[in-house]
């Protein structure tokens, strides 16, 4: 997925400048005064995942106060774990010569974030919540109706759901101005994009406080409304499946339509490649959402192979086989 985004060698450097500062005008010539801007340095990262513990390590890699929630303390720990190590790799390249320099960049890193159990607890001082628990509307209900009690009125909530509505997760709070979306890339220290997503609720101030914040983690942010799969995903998925679509009609073979795609487009992945690096039952799980939504969108449409792929428990990469087998 990394590829695709960063192949953006269409646009001339040209066009890409003119467009940012054709965008960048317009965003800010309505943007917040600046003593309105409301000031972010507590982040509480709730769901200690693959996308949650991403986040905490690049926010508190640029300074951020941070506070790592999960329900399950295993999780935790391994999330400890995975960012110490990640740290590690960033530590070597800033620091190749100097191993005490290096350890006292990962230490003092790591020391900005503090782990949490209980939701509630974890937001009690933030300034920003991101959600990253499981894709699920009534989990996420669930849990933003506990931190709405809890957090400070002012604290800002963002999701980071790749195919739920934002508007929808919010609603069970009072306080949809301050609510929006914070799409992030996976791997999150290394993809440089985030969406920044606002709903009509969204007020000016919060979504400018969360593109400053995406800006201040040195991500690329682009701005999108609350539409299923944002600008990527709604891209993307359609598109895999639509190749899925070709091989169940005979037209072609994984393997041809991923070579295809590579030396005839020029993509550094194609997309069956693609869909086992997402995951099968990621895949899955977005477009049937979007089909129940939308039935007669041919876009939408399911596909009984990858259907078949997941019940046989074949999610891709991460579970060693989906279109292509990978060995462990
Ligand atoms: N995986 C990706 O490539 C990707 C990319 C962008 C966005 N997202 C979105 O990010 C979110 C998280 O995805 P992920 O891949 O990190 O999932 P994951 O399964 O790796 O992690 C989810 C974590 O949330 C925890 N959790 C679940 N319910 C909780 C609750 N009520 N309170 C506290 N913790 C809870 C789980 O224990 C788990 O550790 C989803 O909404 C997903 O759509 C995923």
């Amino acid at each position: 997925m990394a590829g695709i985004l960063t192949r953006s060698n269409m646009l001339s450097n040209t066009c890409r400048l003119a467009a940012r500062s054709l965008f960048m005008s317009s965003r800010n010539s309505q943007s917040t005064p600046a003593e309105d801007k409301p000031d972010i340095r507590n982040i509480t990262i709730i769901g200690a995942g693959l996308m949650g513990s991403g986040i905490a390590q690049v926010a508190a890699q640029n300074d951020f106060n941070v506070v790592l929630v999960d329900e399950e303390d295993e999780y935790l720990q391994k999330a400890e774990v995975a960012i110490r190590k990640s740290l590690d790799r960033v530590a070597k390249k800033k620091f190749p010569d100097e191993p005490k320099g290096s350890s006292k960049f990962v230490d003092d890193t790591m020391s900005k974030i503090k782990r949490q159990l209980y939701p509630g607890k974890g937001a009690e001082n933030a300034d920003l919540v991101i959600e990253a628990i499981t894709e699920n509307m009534a989990a996420k209900h669930k849990l933003f109706k506990e931190i709405d009690a809890a957090a400070p009125a002012s604290c800002i909530f963002a999701s980071n759901t790749s195919s739920l509505s934002i508007t929808e997760i919010g609603s069970v709070t009072g306080r949809q101005d301050k609510f929006g979306g914070l799409h992030f890339f996976n791997p999150v220290p290394v993809m440089k994009l985030i969406e920044v997503i606002r709903t009509e609720h969204t007020s000016q101030a919060t979504y400018d406080a969360l593109f400053r914040f995406g800006e201040d983690l040195g991500k690329e942010c682009v701005s999108c409304g609350d539409t299923p799969g944002f600008i990527v995903n709604r891209l993307l998925i359609p598109y895999m499946m639509d190749a899925i679509r070709m091989t169940e009609r005979g037209e072609g073979t994984p393997e041809d339509v991923d070579t295809a795609m590579k030396l005839g487009a020029g993509y550094p992945m194609g997309p069956f490649e693609l869909a086992d690096y997402v995951g099968l039952d990621t895949t899955k799980f977005i477009i049937d959402g979007w089909h129940q939504m939308e039935n007669e969108n041919p876009l939408f449409k399911p596909s009984e192979k990858l259907d078949e792929l997941v019940q046989q428990g074949k999610f891709g990469r991460k579970s060693g086989q989906g279109f292509y087998k990978y060995g462990k």
